[in-house]
């Protein structure tokens, strides 16, 4: 079934076609990779999906319904939620007020909610439990600028998940860190997003995490998609690898 589809999605920036007509669609319950080199439109995808730009044509449909003019805020409350390439948090919170402020959000009660959050037991609970599951538990009462990148970069994703999406969009997960950390990194994401039966479409540079992490790829190329197939298709795509051989990506 499909959770999202996009019809013929169209993004300018002067003369830059940085989403140029693309089908996207994104099946229930799948963990997509949605790959290219570096200014394929893969964050402008994204950003028109999840409403932080308007498309200048085209549509997106989200569980059926058309959320092409929708607001974000609308957005986020049918389901989707999006993790920033460059991490979005509030970094004079403490790690748990960042995940505790967007339950509030969630639930509506957006007023005075910094003294909620230190107030209200459920949602310190809940903010608690998903720390938990990202294994950033100990750091609940940090400054969130204090922390480590790899550890930025998972309170991100949390931040999220906590906002319990039907499709959870995650733009360079890994971004900024240590080869070495990456792997650890998308173990933990991707073990809660597939506990959690949440869909999600990753974007990530690294060949060896997609093919590892992904049920499906979707390689992007100026704004348009090249190639959509399951990591074996992929993997031994003439074309794929023609185009991404030479323009391997930084991020
Ligand atoms: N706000 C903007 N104004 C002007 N041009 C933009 C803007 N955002 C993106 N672009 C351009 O659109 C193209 C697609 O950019 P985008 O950020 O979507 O690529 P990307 O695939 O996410 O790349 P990367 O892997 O480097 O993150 C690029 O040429 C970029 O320079
Ligand atoms: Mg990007």
């Amino acid at each position: 079934m499909n959770l999202l589809v996009t019809k013929v999605l169209t993004k300018y920036f002067g003369d830059t076609h940085a989403v140029d007509g693309v089908d996207f669609t994104v099946q229930q319950g799948e963990l997509l990779a949605l790959i290219g080199a570096n200014g394929a439109g893969k964050t402008t995808l994204v950003n028109l999906i999840s409403g932080m730009l308007r498309p200048d044509s085209g549509s997106i449909v989200f569980q059926g319904a058309d959320v092409t003019s929708q607001s974000v805020h609308g957005r986020i409350k049918a389901g989707i939620a999006r993790s920033f390439q460059l991490v979005n948090l509030f970094d004079q919170l403490t790690v748990l007020d960042n995940v505790a402020l967007v339950i509030f959000s969630r639930e509506g009660k957006t007023r005075n909610f910094v003294y909620l959050a230190d107030h209200d037991r459920p949602v310190r609970q809940e903010a608690m439990d998903v720390l938990q599951r990202f294994g950033l538990e100990n750091k609940a009462n940090m400054l969130a600028g204090g922390l480590a990148q790899g550890e930025r970069k998972l309170l991100d994703v949390a931040v999220a998940v906590a906002l319990r999406p039907k499709l959870l969009l995650l733009d360079e997960p890994t971004s900024g860190v240590s080869t070495r950390e990456k792997a650890p990194i998308m173990d933990i994401i991707t073990a809660i997003v597939r506990s959690e039966h949440i869909t999600a479409v990753i974007i990530e540079h690294d060949m060896d995490v997609v093919f590892k992490y992904s049920d499906r790829i979707v390689v992007m190329h100026q704004g348009t998609i090249l190639a959509d197939g399951t990591p074996d298709e992929i993997r031994t795509n003439d074309q794929v690898i023609t185009t991404l051989i030479g323009t391997q990506a930084s991020g």
